[in-house]
Formats: structure tokens, sequence, C-alpha cells
């Protein structure tokens, strides 16, 4: 039988295996594939395993460290030192990333001309800094101030003169093409991105390496300001299709290979489900309709309000309260819940009494962190105390409403992920709520 593998290490969510089932079902084919997670110190002894396959790809982190196991190294691939597949015939190293780097940019009609920003410099970097030069861009490389030495001599080391190195936070908003090659806003990571808005805004594309998750930060905040994105799930699909080209001379049709790219990107939600809402709780008038604002634009997440939506879909809330009761609203409310919970990459802010039904809740974790916005009684009574769209809170009943905000807070404390404090300012929280959510899901 024959045998196929990828190599790499800590590859808790690669999409090889599926790229690689399919392209193989094209060709007629049904090897036996295997991925092979494997650290630095035990190449050595992979290394002579997967020589015995009829081919194999290699991922991070050792596209440079199989370098001397090999008898030689096509061009692109001595160039960047970055081997990403094996020709075990011949034991020669290829470079197959910049063909689906260049053909994902070319099928999106992004040409590699002009400014082009680059966020850094490691095996995709390398490649992607060559191939800008190459094709006559006028090259920056935007580095963390740490690594910007290391990446001079990086460049230097690439044959590249006339590129620029700047700090990551110098970025000034004039360029045209914005290339991440960086692992800024992958899993778990999600909510960083590497460009500041301005200079995604000024971009006209922006291609980011990321593929998990389908929508990055990056990729999301250029469709908000109207630029073309380009992800990294086109370009993982043309690697891997260059790769068989080599292994046993396949050829795939374009219309194929876009299929596949459009099934990947609907696996890859479907398997490894990212928690990408942020679900916001609290009591009556904690803030969270002018929190959930906030943050929708700080991450160009959509914004959802499930009051909001029952009152499109069933008319007012106090409406329903009057005529039909509350049990009739929390199943309404109930409803939506379900049907909110299916969203991605949205702030959803959920009424305050939606958290009440553990249903409820279970559906929202599913895709979703939960935020309980802990706002002092006193607060939340100033902002509600009379509202008439708000039926629990109409007649301003002081003490009966302080019973019920007490009787809550355990019910939204139980439920929360995070916490946040709701008697900080709206910009101390954004501050407070960005620094949670870095390290939420890691
Ligand atoms: C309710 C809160 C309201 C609304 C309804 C009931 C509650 O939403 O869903 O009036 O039981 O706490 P807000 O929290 O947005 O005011």
């Amino acid at each position: 039988m024959e045998k196929y593998a990828l190599l790499g290490y800590r590859l808790r969510h690669t999409m090889s295996p599926f790229i690689h089932r399919r392209l193989f079902d094209l060709s007629g084919k049904s090897p036996d594939y295997r991925v092979y997670d494997c650290p630095a110190d035990g190449l050595s002894v992979v290394i002579p395993e997967l020589m015995k396959t009829n081919g194999f790809n290699i991922t991070i982190p050792h596209k440079e460290a199989v370098i001397p196991y090999l008898d030689g190294t096509d061009e692109h691939a001595s160039r960047y030192r970055a081997v990403n597949t094996v020709d075990v015939k011949t034991r020669v190293g290829y470079n197959t990333d910049v063909t689906g780097f260049l053909k994902s940019l070319g099928q999106a009609g992004c040409p590699l001309r002009g400014k082009v920003l680059l966020a850094g410099l490691g095996g995709a970097g390398r490649m992607m800094a060559c191939e800008a030069v190459k094709a006559g861009a006028e090259l920056t490389v935007a580095l963390r101030p740490e690594s910007k030495e290391k990446g001079i001599d990086t460049l230097a080391s690439l044959g590249i003169k006339n590129a620029k190195v700047i700090a990551l936070e110098k970025m000034r908003p004039e360029y045209d093409v914005l290339l991440n090659a960086t692992p800024v806003g992958m899993y778990p990571k999600i909510f960083d991105c590497p460009f500041t808005d301005e200079v995604i805004a000024g971009s006209k594309h922006v291609f980011d390496a990321i593929y998990n998750p389908l929508r990055t930060v990056l990729s999301l905040k250029a469709s908000k300001y109207g630029v073309n994105h380009i992800s990294g799930m086109a370009m993982l699909v043309y690697q891997a299709a260059a790769a068989h080209e080599i292994w046993y001379g396949a050829k795939f049709r374009d219309a194929d290979l876009s299929r596949i790219i459009d099934d990947c990107n609907a696996e890859i939600s479907k398997d490894f489900p990212v928690k990408s809402n942020i679900v916001l709780t609290g009591f009556m008038g904690s803030g969270k309709s002018s929190l959930g604002k906030l943050i929708a634009g700080e991450y160009a997440f959509g914004l959802t309000d499930t009051d909001s939506l029952i009152e499109s879909k069933y008319g007012k809330i106090s409406d329903i309260f009057a005529s039909l009761g509350e049990k009739a609203f929390r199943e309404k409310e109930s409803e939506i819940a379900l049907a909110v919970s299916e969203y991605r990459n949205s702030v959803i802010a959920a009424g305050g009494g939606l958290p009440l039904s553990s249903l409820n809740v279970q559906a929202l974790k599913r895709n979703g962190i939960i935020v309980y916005l802990d706002t002092p009684f006193e607060l939340c009574y100033k902002r509600i105390r009379g509202d008439f769209a708000r039926p629990l809170a109409s007649d301003g009943d002081r003490d009966r409403l302080l019973a019920l905000y007490s009787a809550r807070k355990a019910v939204y404390e139980n439920c929360a992920d995070i916490t946040l404090d709701g008697s900080l300012s709206l910009p101390e929280m954004l501050k407070s709520i960005k620094e949670k959510l870095k390290n939420y899901l890691s």
C-alpha cells in the first residue's frame, strides 16, 4: 500500500489529512496517510521512518531542520531555507508553499506589486519576502522590536538589500498589500490582529496565512473596510496540490481545488469549533448594549441583542409580558438564544433574564465566551427605574429589584467565563476585556 505522511509538532488543528484525502480521491488513490507529531530532538528517529513512505510534507517547526537529512533541495527551498514537501524517490526537498501563496494571490486578483508590508520572517515570511522583492514590490517588513536585528540579518542572508525593517507598532497606513506570516490571530489567540485598523483600512489587499479560525480578526477588519481578503486556506490547498504533482505527477482542475477550499472552510468550523462569540450577560441596566457596541467595533464583530431580535419577531417586550405573561416571553427568549448560539464572530448582548435557563447558557457556550458585566445595583437601578420598555423595572420598586438583583447574582457568576467590573468607564472595560480575552482560550 502506498504511504504518505505529514511531519510537524503540536499539530492540534491540522487540515492536511482532510485535504490530502480529497486530493488522493480526485486521483483515484487511497493510500495510508499519517501524521507524525514529533519534537525537534526526535527527527533523527522519525526521518528514516518517513523515508519509507512515498512522500511526505513538513510543517512548523521542522521546515528548516529537515534539510540536513535530505540529498538536495529545489531552488525555492534552498533560497528560503524551508522545505515543506519531500520526494522520497530522490530524497529532494521542495517548497510548494510558494506555489500555494502565488496561486492564492493570483486567484484572488491580488498583484504582488506596489508597497507591500509583511509581518513575520519565519519559514513562510522568508518565502513571501523573496517573492515580493522578485515581483518588483517595495517591501517593508514589520517585526517585534526584539526581532528587528535578527530580521535585518535574515533579509541579508536571503540576498534582499533594499527592504525596510520597522517595528510592528511603527506601521503607518501607506501600504497596498498586507501579508501576515505571523501566528498572530491564530487559534487560540483569535482576538489578536497583526495590523492596526488604519493600516488595514489604507490597504487594497490583505493576505492572512492563518486558516484557523476561518475568519480571523484581520480578515473581519479587511471586510469591514472593503479591502480584498485572501485566506490561508487557499494557500494550504494549493500547496498540497503542488505536492501531489511532485509525488506522482498529479494535475488538478481549478474548479476541483476551489471546491476543496470551500469544503475545508466548512470543515474547519465544524471540526475545530472556536468560541468566537462574546456573550454579554448581567442585570438590566448593567451596560451590556453600550459595551457590546464598543467590543464589536474593536474586533469588527457583528452585534446582536436578544431583546431586539425578540421585538423584531414578536413585537414589544412590554406587550408580550402584558398580553402573554413572563413564561411566554421566556419561551421566545430561549428560541432566540438557540438561534444566536449558531452565530460566529458576534457580540451577543443577552437579556438580563436569559441566563436563568441553563439550556440557554449551554447553547450559547458552544460557540461563545460568557462575560458577566458585574455592575453595582445602584448604578443599574439608576438606569432602569421606571423604564416602561422593561416590564420588570417599570414600577421602579427598589426593594423588589434589589431582591431580584441579589437572587440573580449567583446565576450570572456561575455561568460566567469572564467577569468584568461594570463600575469602570467604557474605555476601561474595553481594555479589561481585551486583556482577559487574550488569555482566555489558551
Ligand atoms: C429582563 C431583561 C431585559 C428584557 C426583559 C426581561 C430580565 O433585558 O429581556 O425586560 O428578566 O432581566 P435587559 O437586560 O437588556 O434590560
